[in-house]
């Protein structure tokens, strides 16, 4: 029971992954924590109160006070009561309430009162969660010290695929533990170097060398390593993923060359990397600064390698860092990993095979399997890239 005793006031707004809640309820019940849920007047119409009320053992609460016997429901008093404050889902409605500073129900306001931590695990269709409204929403709240439980890809209530599925349960839970426990913070103090992402090599002004790295892998292990108290700073090629942690620095590069030296710079001062970029192995050997025009005549064009920046950083190791890589193969996977292993001097590599179905790139899973220089093979099953940079991360304090 890592929660015992923590009192969490669950707020459920009316989104279809309203569903969802129960199970986070029996979880968190299951943590040892006391749960207080507050809903939504449309979120009744997703979820049985009676069902939530069964699971936490207390009583939903919905209005400002109970209108058969007036008893006042104080929002001050549970935001006070409160560890945390947990809003799942969380609509796009509420989101941009919060961040208006809107008090027109009980949660709401139970929010603008909570001296707590607050979490939201964001919940709908993935146009509306593009919506630039809902963005600058999320963003605010963020940088008031939000901890946003970022949704998944996948089949959306509205028919459509996308981005919006609410966090799974467990995932929020992991999140609330990482936060409300101190043992959870194994590295606090600490200072590690991510990169992600593609490089893209210019060929002229409007062409480039790139591939479809989308950036999820890495992006979810800074937030993993942050979450578990570390400064990161993320060294990021081009993608659309967005780091929300307060304790991550970005910054964004595009070729290898940039990739390099931004790493270079960082690492002498970290207590590690985590080298989970694409990083192109060629560049046109030539970049026009025109652009090239089409002709009849085939094209070639010559490629030179670009550097290694993960042997590079190998070769600069100290004793008390920590250096890990990705392999990305299609065959002969686990001779390829350690090969490069230790031709890179990485302290553990993560492999994941093409041949794996759901592993890889740009989707939301991952299929992992840890090589260490000792012989230790750890395979892992198809999980979350969250969860998947959660075995990265212990990897990572096991070594420390
Ligand atoms: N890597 C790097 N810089 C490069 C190439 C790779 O930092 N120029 C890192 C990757 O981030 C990854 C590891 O090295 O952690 C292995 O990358 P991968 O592309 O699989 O290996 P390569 O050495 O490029 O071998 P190949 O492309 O032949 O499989």
């Amino acid at each position: 029971m890592r929660l015992e005793g923590k009192h969490i006031v669950l707020g459920v707004t009316g989104s279809i992954a309203a569903y969802k809640a129960a199970i986070l309820v029996r979880l968190l019940k299951k943590e040892g924590c006391e749960v207080q849920v507050l809903m939504t007047p449309t979120a009744r119409e997703f979820i049985a109160p009676l069902t939530l009320a069964t699971l936490s053992s207390r009583p939903i609460l919905v209005d400002f006070f109970d209108p058969e016997n007036g008893a006042w429901n104080s929002h001050v008093s549970l935001g006070i009561w409160a560890d945390a404050l947990v809003i799942a889902p969380a609509t796009a409605n509420t989101l941009c309430k919060m961040s208006a500073g809107i008090a027109d129900n009980l949660l709401l306001t139970t929010y603008l009162s909570a001296r707590s931590e607050v979490f939201a695990a964001p919940a709908m269709d993935e146009d509306m969660y593009r919506h630039t409204a809902v963005q600058t929403a999320l963003e605010t709240l963020a940088s008031r010290g939000v901890h946003m439980v970022e949704p998944g890809t996948g089949f959306l209530a509205s028919g459509l695929e996308g981005k919006g599925r609410m966090a799974e349960p467990e995932e929020i839970v992991e999140a609330l533990v990482q936060r409300l426990v101190p043992s959870g913070l194994p590295l606090q103090g600490r200072h590690f170097l991510v990169t992600a992402g593609p490089t893209y090599e210019q060929i002229d002004p409007v062409r480039y060398i790139g591939n479809h790295s989308s950036g999820k892998m890495g992006f979810a292990v800074a937030e993993t390593l942050a979450a578990r108290g570390a400064h990161v700073t993320l060294v990021t090629g081009p993608t659309s993923c967005t780091a929300r942690h307060p304790q991550i620095t970005c910054v964004p590069v595009v070729s290898a060359a940039e990739m390099l030296q931004a790493c270079l710079d960082v690492f002498p001062q970290t207590d590690g990397a985590v080298m989970a970029a694409a990083v192109a192995d060629y560049r046109p050997a030539q970049t026009s600064d025109r652009k090239i025009k089409k002709s009849a005549e085939t094209l070639s064009l010559t490629l030179c390698p670009t550097e290694d920046i993960a042997a590079r950083l190998g070769a600069l190791k100290t004793d008390r860092q920590v250096l890990a890589g990705f392999a990305l193969e299609t065959d002969d996977e686990e001779a390829h990993a350690l090969d490069k292993m230790q031709r890179k001097h990485f302290d553990f590599i993560v492999l994941n095979s093409l041949r794996d179905e759901g592993a890889g790139f740009r989707g939301d899973t991952n299929k992992i399997t840890i090589l260490s220089p000792d012989g230790d093979v750890a395979r892992f099953p198809l999980e979350s890239k969250q969860r998947a940079a959660g075995r990265i991360a212990d990897r990572i304090c096991a070594l420390l």
